[in-house]
């Protein structure tokens, strides 16, 4: 109850008596807080295998399967994906920072050749590159488009899920990957 309302101002704004926060800069330190799961988002560019690291990815419908991911629309992969109209997103796991790291990097080339399995991508007949390693591999077909202030919504319907690892999650939170840690039983059980 103690918390102070973010009020939209225009952007630079320091309000009338300096007292008011940039709006944007509050949503990006309240959206800190929210830890989310990492993906590597794949597509091929001039043939060959790229790519990007997003953590806003989720579920939207069981029946169809159905899952969003929502891109920077200035992006490659943006540009590979609406020409092409299907992507693929590998979930990673814990011991998958390299791979999270070199799809993440500002305005460098993400061919990520040397990180797939080219193999098991040709046994599941997938159209899009798979990453090795990685949890899980969902192909998807996009269905819709939505571009939202600088990012577009790709709705993917699910045309193949490959499932690899039992490894934990790679997660993001506060500006830094991190990993799972599980509740003690003491934690869980305060009173026994
Ligand atoms: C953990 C993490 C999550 C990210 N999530 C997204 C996301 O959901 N969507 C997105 O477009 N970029 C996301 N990014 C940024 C991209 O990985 C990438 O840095 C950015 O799009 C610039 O790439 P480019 O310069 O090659 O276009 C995320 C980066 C990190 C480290």
């Amino acid at each position: 109850m103690g918390g102070r309302a973010v009020e939209a101002a225009p952007p630079q704004s320091s309000g009338a008596a300096g007292s008011s926060v940039d709006v944007g800069l509050a949503f990006r330190t309240a959206m800190s807080h929210l830890a989310a799961g990492v993906v590597m988002v794949t597509s091929r560019i001039d043939g060959r295998p790229w790519g990007l690291t997003i953590s806003a990815c989720c579920s939207v419908s069981l029946r169809p399967p159905m899952l969003l991911i929502s891109l920077g629309s200035h992006t490659a992969s943006a540009s590979s994906i609406d020409t092409d109209r299907v992507f693929g997103v590998t979930i990673l796991g814990e011991r998958m920072l390299e791979v999270a790291e070199f799809g993440a990097a500002p305005g460098s080339p993400k061919f990520v050749e040397a990180f797939c399995d080219v193999e098991r991508a040709g046994r599941e007949a997938l159209r899009t590159p798979l990453v090795a390693g990685g949890l899980a591999h969902v192909e998807c077909d996009v269905v819709n488009t939505v571009v939202a202030g600088d990012h577009t919504l790709f709705i993917g319907q699910v045309a193949s899920v490959v499932l690899s690892g039992s490894d934990a999650p790679l997660l993001y939170y506060s500006r830094g990957y991190r990993r799972i840690s599980t509740y003690s039983q003491a934690d869980l059980f305060p009173l026994l």
